[in-house]
């Protein structure tokens, strides 16, 4: 299976977005990872549906997969839909009935996706499984860029990789926090076979050379 880069725009310069998302895309990124906070949720606050579609009406046709880190979160699909995402993913905690909310996404059109917490354990993936198309691994507590990659999560992305292979489904695993050049090579030889990089990248000064170094150290 082919690895995707996905460039979590948290961390790009928002006076220069499309700028910014070209210049990924153009540096070798598969997927722009969009990160939605909702000061409730998480303790932080960034952007909704609004700018997703600005990307679109700019032209962008690439992959973008929302992470939507925003609770109640039903009310919310609808519109990430809309405004063009292709993969819509979202917490268990973030609603009461985690089956309808992730058909919701399916139904409008998108692919949907389920992550999990550092503490949030992965029962429920098998309960949900032929309804999900991405599973998120979190490798810090969301809410924030810049943290440090919690350990614990490579034996979370082996669970995960055996429940999906056991599922016989083909289901995108991907990690999402802390992740560098110099972390990647382990997230991959526990079955993440697509890495969110926010700092890592936009705090490079080349992102064609920084996505370079991560698809190497996933070798
Ligand atoms: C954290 C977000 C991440 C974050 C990753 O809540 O979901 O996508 O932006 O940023 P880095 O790569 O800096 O940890
Ligand atoms: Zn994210």
């Amino acid at each position: 299976m082919n690895h995707w880069i996905c460039p979590s725009i948290l961390a790009a310069d928002f006076t220069r977005l499309g700028t910014e998302v070209q210049a990924v895309l153009d540096a070798g990124a598969d997927t722009i990872h969009f990160d939605v906070m909702d000061n409730h949720y998480v303790p932080n606050l960034s952007v909704g549906p609004l700018v997703l579609s600005s990307l679109r009406k700019a032209g962008f046709d690439c992959t973008i997969d929302a992470h939507l880190m925003v609770k109640p979160v039903d009310r919310l699909i609808g519109d990430f839909v809309e405004a063009g995402a292709d993969y819509v993913t979202i917490h268990p905690e973030s609603t009461e009935h985690l089956h309808r909310s992730l058909s919701q996404i399916r139904e409008g059109g998108a692919k949907a996706g389920i992550v999990f917490n550092p503490a949030t354990p992965l029962e429920v993936l098998s309960e949900v499984v032929d309804l999900v198309d991405l599973v998120l691994i979190m490798s810090v507590n969301p809410g924030f860029g810049g943290q440090s990659f919690i350990p614990s999560s490579l034996d979370k992305l082996r669970q995960a990789r055996e429940m999906i292979e056991v599922s016989g489904r083909n289901i995108r695993l991907q990690i999402d926090g802390g992740i560098k050049p110099e972390n990647i090579g382990d997230a991959a030889a526990a079955g993440a076979d697509a890495f969110v990089a926010g700092t890592a990248i936009f705090g490079h000064s080349d992102y064609a050379e920084v996505i370079s170094a991560l698809r190497r150290n996933i070798a």
